[in-house]
């Protein structure tokens, strides 16, 4: 009897004390399991333990962020190989758009105005849904990794695009060769799309992805390898600065590079469904917009290819709300649109 009795005690005294070491012991073997999953390598204990800080912090928060109940709430978050980083740390390490702000003496790519092709096309006559990559104008996902120069990927995913749309091939090409030889955009630490577009314009083309392969990191231009040229672009076009109306003309016709603020927490972890999280519309990085569509519920969306690997969002690409009521579009995405003519 006194056995029983002192077993069910201390039973009881084990639940109530040791419930949060149990929660934290959970906590560090989903670490662990992360680490090894990701194939992360930390330098020493202080820093496991500095980087476990932080990892509990995301997951604590994209739990709570996954369990609000909200009926209109169409997107999940999950934890991904962005999960130890701060969100300032993401932030700086993954984006790499430089906004107008930034290089307002350098670039005047934006103060002068280019024609609009698409302007004249009747929205009536524009398909319900389109989708490049079901089309075969879209290459896989690329990863920048650690490297900012989302602003070279997106106007590459755009080039590809056209490419193919025009000559029936789809080639995947170099990223690196921008990243090196573009020297009015800033390689690792940012750049600008329509840059790149003048860049490639002036040297004649680019090259494909297996001539002059990624390193992400920034180098010297190797302008061997830069030949020979897999396309060339003629020009490039800026759509209509706020205006989802004339972008879902121009996605409708090519996929289309536009900048975005992906650098808030939700864009860190989205996982799946629309987007209509957290953001704000100081543009930070680029993506390119390869579709749009509407899910059966009714919400309209862009499909985007991000440039983070397939384990970020739905296997690299995001769904994103379209025809919102800021006429700069979700995270700004209707403010710097352009994209190449072949
Ligand atoms: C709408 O449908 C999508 C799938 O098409 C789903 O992910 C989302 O949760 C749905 N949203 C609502 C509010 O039911
Ligand atoms: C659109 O139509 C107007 C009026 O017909 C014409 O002046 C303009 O050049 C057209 N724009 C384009 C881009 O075709």
């Amino acid at each position: 009897m006194f056995l029983i009795v002192s077993l069910v005690s201390s039973f009881c005294l084990s639940i109530t004390l040791s419930r949060p070491l149990d929660d934290e012991l959970i906590m560090q073997k989903r670490h662990d399991d992360w680490m090894a999953k990701h194939g992360r390598v930390y330098a020493d204990v202080k820093e496991k333990d500095n980087r476990y800080i932080v990892f509990k912090r995301n997951v604590e928060r994209i739990e709570l962020s996954n369990n609000i109940f909200d009926s209109k709430r169409t997107f999940k978050l999950a934890v991904n190989q962005f999960s130890d980083l701060t969100n300032d740390e993401f932030r700086s390490m993954y984006t790499g758009y430089k906004g107008d702000y930034v290089l307002s003496s350098q670039s005047q790519s934006r103060s002068k105005t280019t024609s609009f092709r698409y302007q004249n096309v009747s929205s009536s006559v524009l398909p319900i849904s389109v989708d490049w990559k079901k089309k075969g104008a879209v290459t896989p996902i690329k990863n920048q990794g650690s490297c900012g120069c989302c602003w070279a990927f997106s106007a590459v995913a755009a080039i590809e695009g056209a490419t193919q749309i025009k000559k029936g091939k789809l080639i995947s090409l170099s990223e690196q060769q921008l990243v090196d030889c573009d020297i009015n955009d800033y390689g690792c630490r940012g750049g600008l799309m329509d840059t790149a577009f003048e860049h490639i314009i002036a040297t004649g083309g680019l090259t494909t992805e297996s001539n002059y392969p990624y390193k992400g990191e920034d180098g010297t231009c190797n302008s061997k390898k830069t030949n020979p040229k897999a396309t060339s672009i003629s020009g490039y076009e800026d759509v209509p600065v706020n205006d989802e109306k004339a972008l879902m003309k121009a996605v409708a016709y090519q996929p289309v590079s536009v900048g975005i603020e992906g650098g808030g927490f939700d864009f860190q972890f989205y996982s799946t469904g629309v987007f209509t999280g957290e953001c704000t519309t100081s543009l930070d990085h680029a993506v390119t917009a390869v579709g749009y569509g509407e899910s059966a519920n009714g919400s309209k969306y862009w499909i985007i290819k991000n440039s983070w690997g397939t384990k970020w969002g739905e296997s690299g690409y995001m769904r994103i709300q379209k025809d919102v009521k800021d006429k700069q579009g979700l995270c700004g995405l209707a403010m710097k649109a352009s994209y190449p003519t072949i």
